[in-house]
């Protein structure tokens, strides 16, 4: 970290100025991106791990499916993108893949806790516990390979991270939607607040394991409005009053989210004094999610209920990509004419026109604490 510019931006941050001004020192010239997740930022590891995505995922940027779940790209494709990098490889991916910028440990369906499902019936093992495991794996083999004569000058080298990348790096994380859907699911079953503190003391020990790795730089999205996915809205009929908000959207499940967030960013908070020497910059995605569903009709997009990929019909939930039969004949769940116009891709996952319009307002900090933008959130100090 610069110090100079440290200690302006912690006096700017502490004086309340402007993001603009806060903007004003070095940009941090990351050399890499660590992310870590569930399927919001897989960019291909269950495709790679387990079986391909189906078409037409993919359809509008890569034209083909691309191990993400969406018709084209992520907001961590947008996030490379702004930093001036490739698009990230997943982790476990071993085809067409390099690391020379950083690596994608992001796995779909992914938890903070383990749960006790397999892949068979729609988890995965790839917790964010294993996932910081595979980054120690991948940080000490490959300073291994780095560091071999051999192979100094292969072509190898530059497919792989530098030692002295990983400190400098930044390390993105965007976890907890399927943890808030887990504790959904047990309502009732169990305290849904004791269940989402634990959820969050495990966030913060793998932040902790990430600061011990020598991880400085920290942008950590909080979690979606889960009461807003396009499949819930749409499956909500004649509810009683005060179970959907002035958007359609259920509101116990958006006020279980909004509880995450909230220790998430207290947990922040004590994070900041824990490791002294982090940045960590907390980011209000499920604001800007929200927004965007608040004014979809204003911000050129058809109703936020609305799903672009998949048959949601007469109590008929076919996924998208599936075929499935309906009143006897064979249906393809297939895509709208023109996703661009949708928020919603699969009922679940995002379009590539809504993750690019929140992209948009959260690279640039208006959705931060604090308000730094992403291309200088190494300079942050971190509040008292
Ligand atoms: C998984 O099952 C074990 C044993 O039944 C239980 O103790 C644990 O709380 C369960 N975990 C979750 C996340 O439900
Ligand atoms: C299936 O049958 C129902 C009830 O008759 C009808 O409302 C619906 O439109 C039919 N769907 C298709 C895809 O044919
Ligand atoms: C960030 O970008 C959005 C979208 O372009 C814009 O509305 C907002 O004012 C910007 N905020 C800052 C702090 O630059």
């Amino acid at each position: 970290m610069d110090v100079i510019g440290g200690i302006f931006v912690f006096w700017l941050v502490m004086s309340g100025v402007k993001s603009e001004e806060v903007n004003s020192v070095p940009s941090c010239d990351f050399p890499a991106i660590f992310n870590f997740g569930d399927s919001n930022s897989d960019t291909g590891c269950m495709a790679a791990a387990f079986f391909p995505m189906a078409s037409p995922c993919g359809e509008t940027f890569f034209h083909e499916p691309a191990g993400r779940a969406s018709d084209g790209r992520l907001i961590i494709d947008f996030i490379a993108k702004q930093l001036g990098f490739p698009l990230l490889s997943a982790y476990i991916d071993s085809i067409g893949t390099s690391y020379g910028h950083g690596a994608n440990f992001a796995a779909g369906s992914s938890t903070i806790r383990r749960q006790n499902r397999t892949f068979f019936d729609g988890g995965t093992p790839f917790t964010l516990e294993i996932q910081t495991a595979q980054f120690n794996q991948f940080k000490a083999r490959t300073a291994k390979f780095f560091n071999q004569a051999g192979w100094r000058q292969s072509f190898l080298q530059k497919a792989i991270p530098r030692p002295e990348d990983f400190p400098k790096a930044i390390y993105t994380m965007d976890i907890g939607q399927n943890d808030i859907a887990a504790a959904i699911n047990r309502v009732g079953k169990e305290d849904s607040h004791d269940v989402i503190s634990d959820i969050v003391q495990h966030f913060a020990t793998q932040v902790q394991n990430l600061y011990k790795e020598g991880a400085r730089t920290f942008w950590i999205h909080n979690t979606g409005p889960i009461g807003c996915l396009a499949v819930t809205m749409h499956n909500t009929h004649n509810p009683v009053a005060g179970y959907v908000d002035q958007n359609g959207c259920v509101n116990y499940q958006n006020d279980m989210a909004k509880e995450f967030n909230e220790k998430l960013k207290n947990t922040v908070v004590t994070l900041r004094s824990q490791l002294p020497a982090a940045s960590l910059t907390y980011v209000d995605l499920f604001s800007a999610k929200y927004q965007l569903i608040s004014n979809a009709k204003k911000e050129g997009f058809v109703d936020p209920s609305k799903i672009c990929c998949g048959y949601h019909e007469d109590a008929n939930d076919i996924w998208c990509g599936n075929k499935g039969i309906v009143n006897g004949t064979e249906i393809f769940a297939g895509s709208c004419e023109d996703p661009s116009s949708y928020i919603s891709w699969d009922g679940v996952h995002y379009t590539e026109a809504a993750n690019r319009w929140i992209a948009d307002r959260i690279l640039n900090g208006s959705f931060s604490d604090p308000p730094i933008a992403i291309t200088h959130s190494c300079h942050e100090l971190g509040s008292p």
